[in-house]
């Protein structure tokens, strides 16, 4: 230390100097100095606090990443339950809701909402004692949750001390509660990280931030850039402020981070309004830079709040609705079971047809046995069917009280519904299985999978007359498909000699087909279209995969021991070793990929917005036919962003990176250089 300085001056100049390498390491992926160096001033600044304690500042940086990793998460006890909200799914439900509050409250006038997006990520308290962060927790199962202090110490959205600002008093205690979300550009930026290293990739930003925050070493949090809106306290009565509104201003006031863009907040004194907002929150979704999966809808006098109470589930005072996921009740009538081309055994609800989101639907997938049992869904049973998008119809649960006497829980069976085998349940799996290599269930779906778009693409091959051709013993292997001949095809019924033809030249045509299309036909467990490409890059021609041996596959990136021993079992089945040499027979060519010959070569392309000449799908064929990559998110890795129609966020990002943006036209151009 100069003699110059004083104390004072090299811990103000530490912790600035501290802070700004933490930004560097943690939030801009550049460090300048060694860990050494870091550690060292990390040292200077701890020792000089010890050795003067009234100096050192209440949120130093040794303060909010410094401590031990945690061996395990302790549970803590909320002493206020953290509550679940009441989902609605439509209009109806929210006009329900508002007559029911309207009802409790025995009040005919227009109620006030607070409306606001429903983040989605993970439900956090936070405790402040005399304005110092003392706990934070997640919300487990209501009353008890996991202690994940260390890490949410290590997030800039989160204030380890509080500020008053107004003349509103900090409170000796506060329990805010709000959401730990992942920024979708942090979220991007981690899974392309992953994948880079083999890792898989989270399936979306909720899952990346609760696996973040349940990181037992605090520094990969730290890294991983979460952020957080606060949104309620526990008995906010005691704050001194009216409205749920008044209560966002101070929490805001104190520095504790909200949500308070005025497009995302609004006060509503009656239903149009709020469906208006619901509008049009939904179309910017896409814009925003954090997952939503709806809005809340909170009665904004505290006063009628602590008068509507809670239920032993959530508040009678909010509720999420939710977006496009659309639901509708109706009965079960069967539960029949499914078996997939791999021998999957997925139970499927059979229900009185009932319209969702405009299309009716009378089907709903179980998932699996364990799904069953914990939904306890039965034959008979009244249940809400859910519908998000183009995404298969789901039983999201059981309307308990409609359940009719009599009704037994649904049991799996024991033998294939199909073959009549005997079932197994590999450890490790959800599933049943047939274990049957012969199963007429799993062929069929063999040969739907063998003929389908991504595959070989054989038009006119469809669930119907691969039915036929399979009762008349014509076909029981996709390699059959290729002895069928006019007279056979012509003599079913319903079978046009025109249809018969086109049929035919179909299969003469797909017996010309990339090496990657041939791979994902061959229908491998667990190789579907992304990893055939990975597969055929690698190999170049079927022979040398055949050949490959666990530890040879298991060194390509995205191969991982479950990959590879699929992929050596399957090859050395003798059914698929017979399959795979009768297609050969049959004089199948396949085509290595361009790989890196192709003039797009390296280059990595974003779509966004819709092209009027071409379907996304096309689109990415194309690229990849060229040699070009596609890719989700704009990075400095971008070479070029393909803009359609409403462009949106990725626009702005790639003009903030100077990605080189196209549009349609051009893009076609250099699609035909
Ligand atoms: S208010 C008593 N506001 O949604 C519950 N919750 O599905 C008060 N959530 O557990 C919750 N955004 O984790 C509220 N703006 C928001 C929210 C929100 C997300 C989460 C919260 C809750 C879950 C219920």
């Amino acid at each position: 230390m100069k003699t110059s300085d004083t104390v004072q001056e090299r811990i103000a100049h530490l912790t600035s100097d501290i802070e700004r390498h933490n930004r560097l390491y943690y939030q801009d992926d550049a460090p300048e100095i060694s860990d050494d160096e870091y550690d060292q001033l990390f040292r200077e600044l701890k020792d000089l606090e010890a050795a003067y304690p009234e100096l050192a500042a209440p949120d130093s940086p040794t303060r909010r990443v410094g401590a031990d990793p945690v061996e395990k998460f302790a549970q803590v006890r909320h002493p206020t339950p953290m509550l679940s909200l009441d989902n609605a799914f439509t209009s109806e439900e929210v006009r329900d809701f508002d007559a029911r509050i309207k009802r409790f409250l025995g009040q005919d006038g227009p109620i006030a909402y607070l409306v606001e997006p429903k983040i989605d990520g993970v439900a956090i308290e936070l405790v402040y004692e005399g304005g110092r962060l003392v706990q934070a927790s997640t919300r487990g199962n209501g009353l008890v949750g996991e202690d994940v202090t260390t890490n949410i110490k290590t997030m800039q959205a989160v204030p380890l001390n509080l500020v008053k600002r107004r003349k509103l008093p900090i409170p000796d205690r506060l329990e805010v509660r709000g959401e730990v979300y992942m920024p979708l550009e942090a979220f991007e930026k981690l899974n392309e990280a992953r994948r880079a290293k083999g890792e898989p990739p989270f399936a979306n930003p909720r899952n990346a931030a609760a696996g973040s925050l349940r990181q037992l070493d605090h520094r990969i949090t730290a890294r991983r850039r979460l952020s957080m809106f606060c949104y309620a306290v526990a008995r906010p009565e005691a704050l001194g402020v009216e409205t749920q509104y008044e209560l966002l201003q101070a929490l805001n006031s104190w520095e504790l981070r909200v949500n308070l863009n005025p497009n995302d907040l609004e006060v509503c004194e009656d239903l149009d309004r709020i469906f208006d907002f619901y509008r049009r929150l939904e179309q910017r979704r896409e814009e925003l830079p954090f997952e939503i999966d709806g809005m809340v809808i909170k009665v904004n006098d505290l006063a009628l709040q602590s008068r509507l109470g809670d239920t032993a589930r959530s508040p009678r005072w909010a509720m999420a609705y939710k977006f496009s996921l659309v639901g509708a009740e109706t009965v079960v009538e069967a539960i029949d079971v499914q078996v997939g081309r791999t021998g999957a055994l997925t139970p499927v609800a059979i229900m009185t047809p009932v319209r969702i989101g405009g299309v009716m639907v009378s089907r709903a997938t179980l998932h699996n046995e364990d799904e069953v049992r914990r939904k306890d869904v039965r034959v008979g049973d009244t249940v809400v069917v859910q519908r998000a998008g183009d995404v298969i119809p789901e039983v999201a649960g059981v309307v308990g009280d409609k359940r009719p006497p009599g009704t037994v829980p649904f049991a799996m069976p024991e033998t294939c519904p199909s073959c009549d085998a005997p079932v197994v349940r590999l450890p490790g799996e959800a599933a049943l299985r047939c274990d049957n290599a012969s199963c007429p269930a799993q062929i069929r779906e063999h040969l739907y999978h063998f003929g389908s778009k991504n595959a070989l693409d054989i038009d006119g091959l469809g669930g119907k007359l691969i039915d036929q051709l399979m009762d008349k013993g014509l076909v029981s292997s996709p390699a059959d498909l290729y002895d069928l001949t006019l007279e056979q095809l012509a003599d079913l019924p319903r079978m046009a000699d025109k249809s018969a033809r086109n049929l035919l030249e179909a299969l003469e045509r797909s017996r010309r087909t990339t090496l990657e299309r041939f791979i994902y036909a061959l229908g491998i467990r667990h190789v579907g279209r992304g990893l055939a490409r990975v597969l055929a890059e690698r190999f170049q021609a079927l022979e040398p995969l055949r050949r490959a041996e666990i530890e040879e596959l298991e060194a390509i990136d995205e191969i991982g021991p479950k990959v590879a021993a699929s992929l050596v079992s399957f090859m050395l089945n003798s059914r698929n070793h017979s399959l795979i040499e009768r297609l050969l027979d049959i004089g199948f060519t396949l085509e290595p990929p361009m790989g890196n010959t192709g003039r797009l070569a390296g280059r990595t392309f974003v779509l966004t917005g819709a092209l009027e000449g071409l379907t996304r799908a096309e689109a990415k064929a194309r690229i990849q036919a060229a040699g070009g990559k596609i890719s989700s998110s704009v990075s400095r890795n971008t070479d070029y962003l393909v803009v359609g129609d409403k462009p949106g966020r990725k626009a702005r990002e790639a003009a903030e990176l100077g990605v080189a943006v196209l549009d349609e036209k051009a893009f076609v151009e250099l699609l035909k250089e």
